[in-house]
């Protein structure tokens, strides 16, 4: 295979990326984009401060506008993301206790209607574990801890067609506190009959040549409850070639990881533009790192 999509294909998975709206008629991105991957993410434009910028007045402009674009050119779209502590409205900022849940509860119904059987999964919650693997701290939390089960509840009766993902950073190496307390909630979430069907770990990497220890067997310990796995928004510092390989073969070595995305085309697109994280340099041209993906697919 010569694209990264159609190499992942060939082992029943995906590889994506995360796309910009604004920067759609960059024709350089968009060609790239189009011809080497087949899942896209919006990158920002499905968050809840896009989606509904007014209490109960929703705004799908910017995410039809790449949900269209990727699915006019065959590709599946990650909705990302229904419930998070940042990227709130301004009017949702403020807000605690019953006001905040049933917000937050209308937010998922609105938007998840508006997408009903079009995406492959939803992350429904976002970021939502401190380092040491306790909740963090923030309004949504202050509704009362049952705030996660209920916006995974709410997502299934909302489009029961959907996979319904939890996502977060910093959970992939199996010995850190954050993962273990990701991995309990889910133990939790399977052993009570709570909907979810998917980890997501963001897999943002940082220095070094090595992976975080036991990245494999955080994979493979998460899929074990009977749940899939993918990556979410890679990227890596100074796109180490050795890291790229390495958790491209990890989660090519476990049978529920699903898919790998990286979370911008070119460096000069990326959020982490300063530290060159992406398969493509600012030119559109391949990297290194993008090589050593394509060869462990
Ligand atoms: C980032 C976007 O890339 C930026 O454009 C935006 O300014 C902030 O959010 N974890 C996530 C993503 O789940 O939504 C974040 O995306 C990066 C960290």
């Amino acid at each position: 295979a010569t694209t990264l999509g159609a190499a992942a294909a060939q082992s029943g998975r995906y590889f994506g990326t995360a796309i910009a709206a604004s920067r759609l008629n960059d024709s350089t991105y968009s060609t790239i984009a189009a011809r080497e991957f087949n899942m896209i993410t919006a990158e920002n434009e499905m968050k809840p401060d896009a989606t509904e910028p007014n209490q109960n007045q929703f705004n799908f402009s910017a995410g039809d506008q790449i949900y269209n674009w990727a699915t006019q050119r065959g590709l599946k779209v990650r909705g990302h993301t229904l419930a998070w502590h940042a990227q709130q409205p301004g009017w949702m900022q403020n807000m605690g206790g019953s006001t905040l849940r049933n917000a937050m509860i209308n937010h998922i119904n609105g938007v998840m209607a508006h997408y009903k059987g079009k995406l492959a999964a939803w992350d429904v919650v976002n970021e939502a574990f401190n380092e040491d693997g306790s909740r963090r701290n923030s309004n949504l939390q202050g509704t009362g801890n049952d705030w996660i089960e209920v916006a995974f509840r709410t997502a299934r009766a909302a489009d029961p067609s959907v996979k319904l993902c939890y996502n977060d950073y910093n959970i992939e190496n199996w010995s850190y506190g954050k993962t273990q307390g990701v991995y309990r909630m889910i133990q939790d979430f399977k052993s009570r009959g709570v909907p979810i069907d998917c980890v997501g770990l963001q897999t943002h990497f940082t220095g070094g040549s090595s992976l975080p220890s036991n990245f494999q067997t955080t994979l493979s310990s998460f899929a074990a409850l009977g749940v899939d796995v993918a990556l979410t928004e890679v990227d890596v510092t100074n796109s180490s070639t050795s890291q790229y390989q390495g958790l491209t073969q990890a989660c090519l070595n476990v049978p529920r990881c699903i898919g790998i995305t990286v979370w911008g085309v070119r460096d000069s697109d990326s959020w982490r533009s300063n530290e060159s994280p992406l398969l493509f340099d600012g030119g559109g041209n391949k990297k290194a790192a993008y090589t050593s993906v394509l060869n462990a697919l």
